[in-house]
């Protein structure tokens, strides 16, 4: 192929900063998409062809980057209703739906995006899919860390039919280390070998178990998707 993944991402994420207006009240996501999107919103800034915008971070990460490009930051409490968020995803389903939070952020993408008029998605073409969860890779949900393995357990009986397994984030392969949310809690991934259905049915479902704090589905927030692929960007609206 042509041009690199990182490549693909950049594509989206300028795409999508074109929808940045002064003055906006802009939600930030999370993740290696984002990170394009928030240097170039910074370069415009610097450049003067953007000016007051407030940013709204969704992890430390975000936070710190924004921060170093020169975005003036503020948070939910102060501006409740945000302009538009622009964050990538790691599933995208032919409805706009979404899977996010591999990365480990999802808690604090879901209270900022839910509290957007606009919610521009950023993806590279590997991202769509036509079920969320059937890629076989992880479905992130947040949990207390409590008697985290009951919840696991709990999370894993909940999508038996599924063959779901619930597995705790750890930081890397070797240390095995709980992977710490920026809320101080832990991310059990739940892996499915079969469709799970009715995604509405199976959010209540998991938000139902006491000590998950929240999971990665999106369900019916993104306004637009933008995906970039080799031949080119394709956007799509709700
Ligand atoms: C962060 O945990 C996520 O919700 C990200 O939005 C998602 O994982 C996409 O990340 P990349 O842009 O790095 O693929």
């Amino acid at each position: 192929s042509i041009l690199t993944q990182d490549e693909l991402k950049k594509i989206a994420a300028y795409k999508a900063v074109e929808h940045v207006e002064s003055g906006m009240i802009l939600g930030l996501g999370s993740g290696s998409t984002v990170k394009h999107a928030v240097d170039r919103i910074g370069e415009l800034l610097q450049m003067g062809k953007l000016k007051n915008i407030i940013g709204i971070t969704t992890s430390e990460n975000t936070h710190q980057r924004a921060m170093s490009v020169g975005i003036p930051l503020s948070d939910l409490d102060s501006h409740p209703v945000l302009d538009l968020a622009i964050d990538g995803a790691d599933e995208v389903d032919p409805h706009l739906n979404l899977v996010k939070g591999r990365c480990g952020s999802l808690l604090r993408e879901k209270m900022v995006e839910g509290a957007c008029r606009k919610f521009v998605v950023i993806v590279d073409e590997s991202k769509l899919v036509d079920h969320l969860g059937g890629s076989g890779l992880a479905m992130p949900v947040e949990v207390v860390p409590f008697c985290w393995k009951f919840t696991a357990k709990t999370l894993q009986d909940l999508f038996s039919e599924a063959g779901c397994v619930a597995k705790l984030k750890t930081c890397e392969e070797e240390s095995g280390e709980p992977f710490v949310t920026d809320n101080g809690n832990y991310i059990v991934d739940l892996y499915f070998k079969k469709d799970i259905g009715d995604l509405r049915a199976a959010s209540e479902a998991i938000l139902q178990v006491a000590g998950v704090v929240e999971h990665g589905m999106f369900l019916n927030m993104a306004t637009t998707v933008i995906v970039a692929r080799e031949l080119g960007i394709t956007v799509k609206n709700k």
